[in-house]
């Protein structure tokens, strides 16, 4: 694990962009893990940035995104189909087809969730996977007391979720109760993972984990398993770690830490 401190949501957006883009220079047929959620924003506007200013290539770009609420057609305005539409992928050169976010109106969930693992599998599995992190440590929909190798598989939201996430519906009573989301043992398997938290209110996630004891009940603590995860989170997120992190990758070959 690589953390890196940044001082604002600006610098830490740049830093992940800078990442995905030498990675899709590596390997312009990238198979990509994406998120959604506020955190993520600043990553894929700079994204877009670099595809309209600099040429950055996504036509080759395969993507799987984490989750997705059930019970939204992909047309609702706070369904993560909708959200990655609308902040990402019709600003950037990606084929409709090579798009893969879970459907949260499918009548055999069971089914379509080991569809979606051959999917990845036959992909050749995520190179690298952006996630955010929710305040009670969750990652995708992955809530508290989550099986550490579970695999995409339907969850129930804790209420902490969906009171967070209230913020974005009308009502709190419209947010939905259940999810599609990627397991921790999917989200584990992608070759690369880059975390992201910018919020003082994830200090406390942010803390458990990175510094906390590996537990299902902070999902976010079994990136201390992986081999490559880069943690970039700003300084507000970070003010609760103990530890003395680097400014910036590029600078640094602790991939191994
Ligand atoms: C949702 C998503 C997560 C995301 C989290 C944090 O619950 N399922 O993938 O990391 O929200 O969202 P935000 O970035 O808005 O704080």
């Amino acid at each position: 694990m690589l953390v890196i401190v940044k001082n604002d949501y600006e610098e830490m957006s740049k830093e992940a962009a800078q990442i995905v883009a030498d990675r899709l220079h590596k390997k312009p047929n990238l198979v990509l893990g994406l998120a959604t959620g506020s955190t993520p924003l600043g990553l894929y506007k700079e994204l877009i940035r670099m595809h309209k200013e600099e040429g950055l290539d996504f036509s080759k770009v395969t993507t799987f995104n984490l989750d997705e609420y059930v019970g939204l057609p992909p047309g609702h305005d706070q369904s993560y189909h909708y959200f990655m539409h609308e902040n990402f992928f019709k600003h950037i050169n990606i084929p409709d087809g090579s798009v893969n976010i879970p459907d949260g109106l499918v009548s055999d969930i069971d089914a379509f969730c080991d569809w979606y693992e051959e999917e990845i599998r036959k992909a050749g599995g995520i190179d690298l996977q952006i996630l955010g992190i929710g305040s009670n440590g969750h990652i995708a929909f992955n809530e508290p007391g989550s099986s550490l190798g579970s695999r995409t598989r339907v969850k129930t939201l804790t209420e902490k979720t969906r009171q967070d996430n209230a913020r974005f519906f009308k009502s709190p009573h419209e947010v939905p109760k259940y999810a599609i989301t990627m397991g921790i043992g999917t989200i584990m398997d992608a070759k690369e993972q880059i975390l992201l938290a910018n919020d003082a209110n994830k200090a406390d996630a942010v803390k458990a984990a990175v510094e906390g004891p590996l537990t299902g009940q902070c999902p976010a603590s079994v990136i201390q398993l992986h081999r490559k995860t880069f943690v970039i989170v700003t300084k507000d997120a970070a003010v609760k770690l103990s530890g003395s992190y680097p400014g910036t990758w590029k600078s640094s070959f602790m991939l191994e830490q």
